[in-house]
């Protein structure tokens, strides 16, 4: 059984990224288990909670949970162009302490939405710059920025557009792939 975690760029309860990662666990393999990692509960990153400790047991049980994983998706909204900084923190403390990051090799996909048009273009291409620095392999094709979540579900929260549909199962069968070559 491969493993797959998401990490959601919103913290928001009813947050469209969270709907897009709902529809999207659905399209990895059967033997493969994906699942939402929440970062929510994890504190601002401070260099002196490796430095000179205590470590908060939430931020070890984060990077023990990244080092469990054979792959991880990144659903993200788009804040003023660039990462949340939720993300952003996640992203920081799972590359410390310096050398032993727990992400590093870890096959990527980059996924952006926005309730408006250009799909958090800015937000995916600032996340595809700080996965370089955490040497992670990330998926370059299919680009997938997603575009006018607000009207993007139906009722019960499943993708409406059957050609999106297509997009974000080409984006999981490229990252599969990319895990495949990896192990
Ligand atoms: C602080 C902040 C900044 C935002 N900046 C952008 C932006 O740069 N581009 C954009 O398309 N949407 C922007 N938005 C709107 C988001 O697309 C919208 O709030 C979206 O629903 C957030 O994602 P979520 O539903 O997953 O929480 C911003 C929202 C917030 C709260």
């Amino acid at each position: 059984m491969k493993k797959v975690g998401i990490i959601l760029g919103s913290l928001r309860r009813e947050s469209y990224a969270r709907k897009w990662a709902n529809n999207i666990v659905e399209f990895y393999p059967k033997d493969y288990e994906v699942k939402i990692i929440e970062i929510s509960q994890l504190p601002f990153y401070n260099e002196e909670f490796d430095e000179e400790g205590p470590l908060p047991e939430v931020i070890q049980a984060f990077r023990d949970e990244m080092e469990t994983l054979d792959g991880v998706v990144f659903v993200t909204p788009e804040y003023n162009r660039s990462i949340p900084p939720a993300l952003k923190n996640a992203l920081d403390i799972a590359s410390r302490p310096a050398g032993s990051t727990s992400m590093a090799k870890k096959p990527a996909l980059i996924i952006s939405h926005s309730i408006s048009r250009l799909g958090g273009f800015g937000a995916n291409h600032h996340l595809r710059q700080v996965l370089v620095f955490l040497d992670m392999p990330t998926v370059a094709q299919p680009e997938v920025y997603l575009s006018h979540s607000g009207e993007a579900f139906d009722v019960k929260g499943k993708i409406i557009s059957t050609s999106i549909i297509s997009l974000l199962l080409r984006a999981v069968d490229t990252h599969v792939d990319l895990i495949k070559r990896f192990q």
